[in-house]
């Protein structure tokens, strides 16, 4: 998945709208500096237990995109481009992801990740939790590296995210509006870690201090984009494109917009009411048990009936209306390839299938 035939070209920048001298220069720039990164990874995944060692590579070595060092990467090209300090700050990054995918597949009782068992299907709760914990760690061992600001960046980061897995699992307060505690779960589990990655680049990569808010704004608001596409790809009938089981969130009892968007109509629409119910029935809250026959059709067909309805469109809508908010607040920033391949980035992410 993430090496062919590049990383960059994923992300939109082999595209013919992406080909000047300077643009293809950047994308070497890119795929080079995941080079690093990817070695970088490996290398950080040696802990004093050879136990340890298999568990913590075990996602790594499954997959994964690699959007966040990409960005990351990107941004760095305001300032002096792919620097070591920028390599390390995006590994640590994705460690951090990685160390999140851990302990999210535990809460989320998700049987896959990346295509292959979650870690805890294969070794049990308690060696994915410690696994995740060792690999937040190791992230902030090498933020330590780059000094206080990045140890800074990374505990801030590490703290929204977390809140934003702690919303989500405690739900909205009383009388909260349930659409905008589910945003601010996004901005927090998802956003706060994306938009770091975009911020680490211009602060590493030292780019003029007038370019990080507006990427960090960028990060925010692609990293809610990220996550409402997410939230629709968790309903996708492609298992093998996504490397999960359709309808895990709903499953655990984990709500998406769809969902919300569907309750909102539910008080008017008696169609709506009956999938509603339907869902509630036979697919909230299932995970754990193994569903066959005829309540896995039932699971299966209710799962279909909400990917096909007019409230998953409005999902990926609000996804784009995010991805088209994230590039405007690119403005600030010159106008080279930079900005082309952040506003690529941008639109692969509200395109992609997995
Ligand atoms: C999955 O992130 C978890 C979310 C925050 C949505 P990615 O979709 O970036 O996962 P990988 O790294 O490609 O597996
Ligand atoms: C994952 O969110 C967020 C973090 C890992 C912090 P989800 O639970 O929605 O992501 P997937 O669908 O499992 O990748
Ligand atoms: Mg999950
Ligand atoms: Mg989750």
């Amino acid at each position: 998945m993430r090496r062919s035939p590049s990383i960059t070209s994923q992300a939109g920048l082999g595209d013919r709208i992406f080909s000047t001298k300077d643009d293809r220069g950047l994308a070497a720039n890119i795929d080079a500096g995941i080079v690093e990164v990817e070695t970088a990874l490996v290398a950080e995944l040696v802990f004093a237990n050879e136990i340890a060692n298999v568990t913590s590579r075990y996602l790594l070595n499954a997959g994964g995109k690699r959007v966040r060092p990409m960005l990351a990467l990107l941004t760095a090209h305001l300032g002096r481009g792919v620097v070591p300090e920028v390599v390390t700050a995006a590994t640590a990054i994705e460690l951090t992801h990685l160390a999140s995918l851990y302990h999210d597949d535990v809460m989320d009782d998700a049987d896959k990740r990346r295509g292959v068992p979650s870690a805890q299907m294969v070794w049990g709760n308690s060696v994915a939790i410690l696994t995740g914990d060792l690999l937040f760690a190791r992230a902030s061992q090498l933020m330590a590296r780059l000094g206080e600001r990045a140890i800074r960046l990374q505990a801030v980061t590490f703290e929204r995210l977390v809140l934003g897995q702690f919303r989500e699992t405690v739900g909205p307060a009383a009388g909260e509006d349930p659409v905008e505690h589910y945003i601010q779960v996004l901005a927090g589990k998802t956003g706060s870690l994306i938009a770091a990655a975009a911020q680490a680049g211009v602060v590493f990569g030292e780019a003029p201090p007038q370019y990080e808010q507006p990427v960090v704004d960028f990060g925010e608001k692609i990293g809610v984009a990220f996550q409402l596409i997410d939230d629709v790809l968790d309903l996708s009938p492609q298992p093998q494109q996504t490397g999960k089981v359709p309808g895990t969130d709903l499953r655990a009892g984990v709500v998406t917009l769809p969902l919300l968007r569907l309750r909102e109509r539910a008080e008017t629409d008696a169609a709506a009411r009956d999938l509603l119910a339907r869902l509630d029935r036979d697919v909230m809250n299932t995970a754990g048990t193994e569903l066959t026959g005829e309540a896995s059709q039932a699971a299966d067909s209710a799962i279909t009936a909400l990917r096909e309805h007019a409230v998953t469109a409005e999902t990926l809508a609000e996804a784009h209306t995010w991805a088209r908010d994230a590039v405007a607040a690119l403005d600030p920033l010159p106008q080279a390839s930079v900005k082309k391949a952040l506003t690529r980035f941008a639109e692969t992410i509200v395109e992609r299938s997995s």
